[in-house]
Order: C-alpha cells, then sequence, then structure tokens
C-alpha cells in the first residue's frame, strides 16, 4: 500500500471519524498523536497531513503543539478548527478569544480555492469554536468568511497548507464530502484505491507467506472481531489454524453452539470447544466484587488457554482480532482506569510463540464488518454487539449462581429479540438486561410473589466512551416487559436504565 495521509491528533473528538472518511474516499489513512517528529514523518512521505481540532487555545502554554518542521516538509496540510489555529499560529498570524463563539450551522461564503471546487459560493457548515484568527501569517490568503470570522478558511496554495475553521468532516457540513475529496485527490493527489475487497486478498496472501507450513492459533470468543481474524487467516492456512473457544459458562443464550455450528459447519475449521463452565462457576461463588470477578476470569482464561495450547504441542503464531481503535496512540494523554476490561485478545506471555499474528490491525471496526461479510460470515455475527470477555459474570449483580445466570439468559434473549423485531438492533450499539440483586413483592394471580428485578440498558454510542440511553419506544418496552415477567420465572419487575454514560457506565458493574 503505498499511498497514505495522516491525521495528526490534538485531541479533537472528531479524529477517528476523519481518518475513517478519509478511508471512505478510497485513501488509505492513520492517526498518529501530535507529538510526532518531523523526521519520522519525512520518512513515511505520506501524500497528505490532516491536523484535527482539539478543545485548547494555541495561545495557551500547555496546549498541544506539532514540531514546526512539519509545516516545511512540502507535505500538502489541512487544518481543522484547532488544526487552523495551530497552522496561523506557528506560521507567526495571530490566534484570539472571539467575542462571540459560533457553535452549530454557519452560513459561510467563499471565493475561490482548490479546496472548493465544486462547491457553490455559499454553504452552511458546522462550527464548534471560540477561538478565532484575527491576523493570518505572512504569505497566507483568506478564502472564506462568515458573518462575524474573517478567517473560515485560508491558504498558502504554493506551500500546499490550507485550512478551515469549520468541520467539514461531520454530516452537517454542507458539501463537507466535496471539500474533503478536493483535499485528497486535487491537492494530494491521492487516488483511490483504498477498498475492503483488495484490502482482504492481499492480507491472505500476506498471512499464506508468514505462517508458510507452521501451526496457528486463535482465541476465539465469537465476537466479530476474532471471528473476522480466525477466518482470514484460515482462508490462507485451512486446516494449519486451530480456534479454541473457551466456554466459560458465562455466554448470553444459545451462543457457545451458534459459533461451534458456523466455524465447524460452515467454515470446516478446526475447533477446539473446551469446556471449563464448572472451572469458572467454581472460582466465581461466592465473588461478589466487580473487579474481582474480572481478575478471576482473565486469569482462568489465561490457564485453560495455556493448556490447550500444550496439549497441541509446537505452535508457532498466535492470532489476535486487535483492531485499529485498539492500538491507535491518542494525543489527548491518558485517561483513568475505570474498569479493567480483561479482553479475551490481552492474551499471553505465558505461551512461547514465535510471533502475533493480527490481521485487523489497520481496520476500523465497520471496515471489520465489511471485511467480514467479504467472507462470509452470517450477518448475525458481523452485526452482532459488543460482549464484554467476562459475559454475564459482570451483569449478574452480586454473586453468580447457575440459577441466576439462566434466569438472566432467558430474560436478554427476549429483550434482544423485541429489540430486534422493532427493527431497532443496527440503530442501538449495545442493549441487554442485567439481573439486579434486588427482590421486591409482586402479585401474580391472587399469590404473592417475592422475586427478581431485571434491569434493562440499551445505548448509542460512537466509541464506547461516552453513550446515551437509547429512545426506545415505550412500545417496544412494554412488551419486552411483559413477555419477560410472563415467560421468565422469578422476575417480576423490570427497570429501564435512562441514565448516560457518564456519570454511568454502559454496563452495571
Ligand atoms: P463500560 O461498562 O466501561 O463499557 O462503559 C464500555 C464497553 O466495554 C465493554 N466492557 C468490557 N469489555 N471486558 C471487555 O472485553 C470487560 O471487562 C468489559 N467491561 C465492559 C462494555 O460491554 C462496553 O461495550
Amino acid at each position: 500500500m503505498s499511498e497514505c495521509v495522516v491525521v495528526l491528533d490534538f485531541g479533537g473528538q472528531y479524529s477517528h471519524l476523519i481518518a475513517r472518511r478519509v478511508r471512505e474516499y478510497g485513501v488509505y489513512c492513520e492517526v498518529m498523536p501530535h507529538t510526532v517528529s518531523s523526521d519520522r514523518l519525512r520518512e513515511k512521505a505520506p501524500q497528505g497531513l490532516i491536523f484535527t481540532g482539539g478543545p485548547n487555545s494555541v495561545y495557551e502554554e500547555a496546549s498541544p503543539s506539532c514540531d514546526p518542521a512539519i509545516l516545511a516538509l512540502g507535505i500538502p496540510i489541512l487544518g481543522i478548527c484547532y488544526g487552523s489555529h495551530l497552522i496561523a499560529h506557528l506560521a507567526g498570524g495571530s490566534v484570539r478569544r472571539a467575542p462571540v463563539g459560533e457553535y452549530g450551522r454557519i452560513a459561510v461564503t467563499h471565493g475561490g480555492s482548490a479546496l472548493f471546487d465544486k462547491v457553490p459560493a455559499e454553504f452552511t457548515c458546522w462550527m464548534s469554536h471560540q477561538d478565532y484568527i484575527a491576523e493570518l501569517p505572512s504569505g497566507y490568503i483568506g478564502t472564506a468568511r462568515t458573518r462575524t470570522c474573517p478567517y473560515a478558511a485560508f491558504e498558502n496554495r504554493e506551500k500546499g497548507i490550507y485550512a478551515v475553521q469549520f468541520h467539514p468532516e461531520v454530516a452537517h457540513t454542507e458539501y463537507g464530502d466535496q471539500l474533503m475529496k478536493n483535499f485528497l485527490h486535487r491537492i494530494c493527489g491521492c487516488g483511490e484505491h483504498w477498498e475492503m475487497g483488495s484490502y482482504t486478498r492481499d492480507t491472505i496472501e500476506a498471512l499464506k507467506e508468514k505462517i508458510g507450513g507452521k501451526k496457528v492459533l486463535c482465541a476465539l470468543s465469537g465476537g466479530v472481531d476474532s471471528t473476522v481474524a480466525a477466518l482470514m487467516v484460515h482462508k490462507a492456512v485451512g486446516q494449519q489454524l486451530t480456534c479454541i473457544f473457551v466456554d466459560h459458562g458465562l455466554l448470553r443464550k444459545d451462543e457457545a453452539e451458534s459459533v461451534e455450528q458456523m466455524c465447524r459447519a460452515k467454515f470446516n475449521m478446526n475447533f477446539i470447544r473446551v469446556d471449563a463452565r464448572d472451572r469458572f462457576l467454581g472460582k466465581l461463588a461466592g465473588v461478589t466484587e466487580p473487579e474481582e470477578k474480572r481478575k478471576i476470569i482473565g486469569e482462568e482464561f489465561i490457564r485453560v488457554f495455556e493448556e490447550e495450547a500444550r496439549r497441541l504441542g509446537e505452535i508457532s503464531f498466535l492470532v489476535q482480532g486487535t483492531i485499529y481503535p485498539d492500538v491507535i496512540e491518542s494525543g489527548a494523554g491518558n485517561s483513568a482506569v475505570i474498569k479493567s476490561h480483561h479482553n479475551v485478545g490481552g492474551l499471553p506471555d505465558v505461551i512461547d510463540f514465535e510471533e502475533i499474528i493480527e490481521p485487523l490491525r489497520s481496520l476500523f471496526k465497520d471496515e471489520v464488518r465489511k471485511v467480514g461479510l467479504e467472507l462470509g460470515i452470517d450477518e448475525a455475527i458481523v452485526w452482532r454487539q459488543p460482549f464484554p470477555g467476562p459475559g454475564l459474570a459482570v451483569r449478574v449483580i452480586g454473586d453468580i449462581t447457575e440459577d441466576k445466570l439462566a434466569i438472566l439468559r432467558e430474560a436478554d434473549a427476549i429483550f434482544r429479540e423485541e429489540v430486534a423485531a422493532a427493527g431497532l438492533d443496527r440503530a442501538i450499539n449495545q442493549y441487554f438486561a442485567v439481573l439486579t440483586n434486588l427482590r421486591s413483592v409482586g402479585v401474580m394471580g391472587d399469590f404473592r410473589t417475592y422475586d427478581y428485578t431485571v434491569g434493562l440498558r440499551a445505548v448509542t454510542t460512537t466509541d464506547f466512551m461516552t453513550a446515551d440511553f437509547a429512545r426506545i419506544p415505550y412500545e417496544v418496552l412494554e412488551k419486552a416487559s411483559a413477555r419477560i415477567v410472563n415467560e421468565v420465572p422469578h422476575v417480576n419487575r423490570i427497570v429501564y436504565d435512562i441514565t448516560p454514560k457518564p456519570p454511568s457506565t454502559i454496563e452495571w458493574e
């Protein structure tokens, strides 16, 4: 893959969105932290650079900046919002706090530029800024303005540096697509070479070459990432790959069976299902603290996997379903750990592998789904919502028993069925049931009951870092609630969780 555009991340909320958009326009794109050196970029020689937005003000001491030599590399640059301020600031212009900020849809007028090719002279853009560029650096000219912002776009054509105060990457900016394409294809000279079909074919060829005649192991969780990664390797080396699926007894209704069915019957993969249910439930008996549950499950998972790998003998490679958002080094700094996310992927220093293979390392989630569909994986699995490694253990509040898991599995299956039946399964990013540890009084027939409360959780989110509760129609909630209390013994009350994240988290534990 020769052509590439690099997004320099200054901590903006749209940084990943920019990279995804660029790929949608057929250009391979990577996100790098703003601290990357100009030498590293010279070596990488991308066709273009995009500076993202960010929450800071360039004139403040501690604000993120970049190596000023990057502006002199001769690589075309597009600065967006904070990125545009930084260009002005580093090149000797002046950025100040505006008396009034601009937020939301704003009318903008341009006077022509390669960046505005095929864009009408007046259009509506999406703005979100308080600072503005008061004076341009020398050599730069203004190319667009709004009622209050004199330099809504500016450029130095000779140097190939372009900047916009607004956000062309968001859908609310009219002609945002056109503007991004103008930058990529017209200004940077990129073609449209990035498409999933050729990525899949090239990766499978490269895997064949790398693996040769050696043996490969994969810890399959049944989630979309590990399934697509395993299938890619399977297409490359067939029976040299063995998939280990650890059934820890904390899976959803019929989940283990459906994964096994797909791998064995549909794809004829070497598939080992390890029934470790008693082992996990034994270790978890009486444990109520969420982090303790996670720790036990994470450690036990590694032990089980290790034992199976030893049994198989000489294995050279381990496949993991790591995807691009897992590896991006953000410019925004480290945040506090709220929950330790023990991923099945976070495996082992404990076994000697020659190398870890991560065939999805450069893909975003929607791209992984495209590859999955191309490889013939069922839609139900390709669109499967995320499911935490510790499974239902963090959805049964308090101590875990077989009985409680059985109640939760049934309630969860009904809720998911009803959400899907209402056609909401793709619009809602994650939805599931939780078995609370609360029992309360109810009445059924003429009898008093004293049974469990089930919580229903459904969220919309783009990155799972923040989330809002899904506005599910009352009729759908009503149907799910009625079915659960009627069909699942020991449940007499249903509540719907209407807290966003933050202050809540998506899972209840
Ligand atoms: P929270 O609850 O932290 O969840 O808002 C954010 C996303 O992460 C998933 N999650 C986990 N995934 N191991 C995982 O592999 C875990 O321990 C874990 N805890 C939460 C959660 O399902 C949501 O998608």
